[in-house]
């Protein structure tokens, strides 16, 4: 992958795996071991992949992508969660090099047509809530090639493929775009903080002006705070901030 790849250190060091449990376990490993800022593990498929709130993320085809990056911000945990934004915004990116424009649902969802194309799973450890942050896992899977999926799946889940008309996308050079637009928004929002991140994540926004749900809350989806809060009108006027969990439409 490295001739293909335009940065100065993410994806600099990079393990391939044919198969393992999950790449942000072998990712948190590895970085556990000494990894390098920006070290890569990506797989052909994995066995216990994981989504969001304990979900799985079916992992069993080559066809999509299943990636993982060890980064080592110079931040303490509450800092942690606009580089989740800021991932979002640059795997959106990385399509659009693919002809598809996706949208964000907040916190870091990328839909086509309300379904699904790719999710983010950040994952961080730290030895003090107070200290800066030992490293970060950023865990994407990207809906690259798939066509089918199981038929719990089949009517929320998409791929790149799918959304242009049945072309596939090569995947190395998808990894290699996706790396090139993650140094860019990691050094983007570690340099200019996450006002940089809410600006370049509402380009990709759709959902503002939608009734969503967040746990027992219910209203109107409005606009994105500058530290990344998503911030919803509820039914009694007043404007409540929302800074971590879910929203369902
Ligand atoms: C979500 O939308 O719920 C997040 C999905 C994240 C899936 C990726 S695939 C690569 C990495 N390894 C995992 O086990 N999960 C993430």
């Amino acid at each position: 992958m490295q001739p293909l790849l335009g940065t100065s250190w993410l994806g600099q060091a990079w393990r391939y795996l044919p198969t393992c449990g999950s790449t942000n376990d072998e990712a948190a490993a590895w970085a556990v071991a000494g990894a390098p800022h920006g070290a890569v593990v990506v797989a052909d498929q994995q066995t216990r992949g994981r989504g969001r709130q304990g979900r799985l993320w079916v992992s069993d085809s080559a066809d999509n992508l299943y990636f993982s990056t060890v980064l080592r911000p110079p931040l303490v945990p509450v800092e942690v969660p606009p580089l989740t934004l800021a991932a979002g915004v640059a795997v959106a990116e990385a399509m659009t090099r693919f002809e598809v424009t996706p949208s964000l649902k907040w916190p870091n969802d990328l839909l086509l047509d309300g379904k699904k194309l790719a999710g983010i799973l950040t994952e961080m450890s730290a030895a003090d809530p107070r200290g800066v942050v030992s490293h970060v896992v950023l865990g994407i899977g990207v809906n690259l090639n798939a066509e089918a999926w199981p038929s719990e799946l089949g009517d929320i889940a998409t791929s790149l493929r799918l959304a242009r008309g049945g072309r596939p996308v090569d995947r190395v050079l998808f990894a290699a775009a996706l790396c090139e637009r993650l140094e860019h928004w990691y050094q983007t929002f570690i340099s200019d903080g996450p006002s940089a991140v809410a600006t370049g994540w509402r380009r990709f926004a759709t959902f503002f002006g939608r009734r969503v749900r967040a746990g027992t809350l219910e209203g109107i989806a409005e606009s994105l705070d500058d530290d990344g809060a998503l911030v919803l009108r509820l039914d009694d006027g007043r404007a409540h901030r929302i800074t971590s969990g879910e929203v369902h439409a």
